[in-house]
């Protein structure tokens, strides 16, 4: 059964009263389950319509819209790796190659010390220092595949 902290349902609580539409506080609460769990689980949104008085379908269109929100698990290390264009002709794709190899992971999956999940995405905003990755709420740019692989191992999570 899908449970949030106090201080979460507080926060969602509070986001509930800040807007005039209750639905604006839907991407608010959505954030908050991922950052308690790490992804927005079905049981999290059956959770979330209950505690918002929201229809789990609407909860649901925006989660489902927005690639920001993991509809599955990811590792400890969520590496997003910018496929687009500026990034894909700086050797993006190679490197979401290499960084699965390195990690024993396939694209999207966990790997099985729970560590690293690596995803190709789409544009991440910053074109001209490609090619860039993601790795959880950090941003590293002007990679190559030591770079990279260096960055995830030392990062502490
Ligand atoms: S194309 Fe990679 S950041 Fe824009």
């Amino acid at each position: 059964m899908f449970k949030l902290s106090d201080s979460g349902i507080e926060f969602i609580k509070k986001e509930l009263e800040r807007y005039e539409s209750k639905l604006s506080a839907i991407i608010p609460a959505l954030y908050r389950v991922q950052k308690e769990h790490g992804w927005v689980s079905p049981d999290a949104v059956v959770f979330l319509a209950e505690i918002m008085d929201i229809p789990e379908s609407q909860i649901n269109e925006v989660l489902k819209f927005y690639t920001m929100f993991n509809q599955k698990p990811v590792g400890k290390k969520h590496v997003q790796v910018c496929c687009n264009l500026s990034c894909a002709m700086n050797g993006g794709r190679e490197l979401v190659d290499h960084l699965c190899k390195s990690f024993n992971v396939k694209p999207g999956e966990v790997s099985e010390d729970g560590q690293v999940t690596v995803t190709a995405v789409e544009c991440l905003g910053s074109c001209g220092t490609a090619p860039m990755m993601q790795v959880n709420d950090a941003y590293y740019e002007n990679l190559n595949h030591e770079s990279a692989v260096e960055i995830i191992k030392k990062l502490e999570v």
